[in-house]
């Protein structure tokens, strides 16, 4: 089983970028964290992570085939993708969107994923453990299939 590890806009950023919410592990520690859930779990996982738009849309076309489902934190394009939306639906592979921060409890705007539509379901507000929860639920399913 191959699951696809996607990261958006600014997310390269972690560690430094805004601790107080959204912690102080890197994305590298992060993506190390995920791998150990991963070995737990006896699944493989491709990283990727990009702040333009348009080649996250083509990761997620390209992963048809090539991974059996996603784990997807948008960041800030969960609020006004229509393009991601539109290529996880064009994907049609399963997928879980994650969140650091609990976006139902920040800004308005925070509180709308355009993305999450086109998800199996939404994990927010567990820190680095959102992906490691959201990871857990992608490979539940898959199994249950
Ligand atoms: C985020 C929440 C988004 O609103 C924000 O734009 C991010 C990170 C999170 O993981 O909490 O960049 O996706």
């Amino acid at each position: 089983m191959k699951i696809l590890v996607i990261n958006g806009p600014n997310l390269n950023m972690l560690g430094t970028r805004e601790p107080d919410k959204y912690g102080t592990k890197t994305l590298k520690d992060i993506e190390e964290f995920i791998l150990q859930e991963a070995k737990k779990l006896n699944v493989e996982i491709g990283f990727y992570q990009s702040n333009i738009e348009g080649e996250i849309v083509s990761k997620i076309q390209e992963a048809k085939g090539n991974f059996d489902g996603i784990v997807i934190n948008p960041a800030a394009y969960t609020h006004t993708s229509v393009a991601i939306r539109d290529a996880l639906l064009a994907a049609a592979l399963p997928a879980v969107e994650i969140h650091l921060s609990n976006i139902h409890t920040r800004e308005d705007f925070r509180k709308i994923s355009l993305t999450a539509p086109a998800c199996l379901g939404q994990i927010t507000g567990f820190g680095a453990n959102s992906y490691k929860l959201g990871l857990i639920a992608i490979v539940d399913y898959l199994k249950s299939l």
